[in-house]
């Protein structure tokens, strides 16, 4: 059996792609055999896995729905599936949520964003408390500006929730979106090491997260 990470926040446009993406290709680089389902019905994920290189052994990309992402993740053979969640707080997200082993949340530093996600944050809490504590989550900070109110401020709003933060995030940069619009990581592009670094911190953070390394 896969284990099982989703990405998810029904806030749109709050970085799930990208970091589905990113780290996806970080854990294959960390030796992991990796999968994608995409669960978003924009299909980012899928284009652009549409749009990788011919040559290249990128994480393979399916689109699953809320009737069968169960099915998807039981088929899987890949060592980690990585779940794309949807902008909505719908069927497949909560399903993705109860099958996975560590959702992570992605937020921009901004509290309104979080305000939108109230639904996601309860749902995960309920079933923590139901099954003793799966699944793991954290949340993960997005598209920071460093150096703004802001970016420290939503540490302060972060705490008042039960989930953990990571101290890995993304900055915002240019490289995050070229990647992601060309079939690509940061990890793969000359040029982006401060990305790159970010990826892989949490990356490195989040598969401590993980059930077989607790
Ligand atoms: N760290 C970052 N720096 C700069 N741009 C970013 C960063 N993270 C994401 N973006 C850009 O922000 C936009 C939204 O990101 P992304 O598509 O990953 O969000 P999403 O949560 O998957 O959105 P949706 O809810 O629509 O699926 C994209 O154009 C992406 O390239
Ligand atoms: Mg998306």
């Amino acid at each position: 059996m896969s284990t099982v990470v989703s990405v998810l926040n029904q806030k749109g446009g709050s970085g799930k792609s990208t970091l589905v993406t990113n780290l996806a290709r970080a854990y294959q680089l960390e030796g992991h055999s990796v999968e994608i389902l995409d669960g978003d019905s924009q299909r980012t994920a899928t284009e652009w896995a549409k749009l990788q290189p011919a040559d290249t052994n990128m994480p393979t990309v399916t689109s699953t729905t809320a009737s069968n992402i169960e099915e998807h993740i039981e088929a899987a053979s890949g060592s980690v599936v990585l779940v794309d969640g949807a902008p909505a707080h719908d069927t497949l997200n909560v399903r993705a949520m109860k099958l996975s082993d560590l959702v992570l949340v992605p937020v921009r530093a901004s509290g309104p964003d979080l305000w939108s996600s109230e639904d996601l944050l309860d749902s995960i809490q309920t079933r923590r408390e139901k099954t003793g504590g799966q699944p793991q989550a954290a949340f993960v900070v997005c598209q920071q500006v460093a150096r703004t109110n802001l970016a420290s401020e939503i540490g302060d709003v972060l705490a008042s929730y039960p989930l953990p933060v990571l101290d890995g995030r993304t900055n915002h940069r240019v490289a995050y979106a070229e990647a992601l619009s060309s079939g690509t990581t940061v990890l793969d592009m000359p040029g982006a090491k401060k990305a790159e670094a970010e990826i892989r911190r949490i990356t490195e953070q989040s598969l401590e997260m993980l059930p077989s390394n607790q």
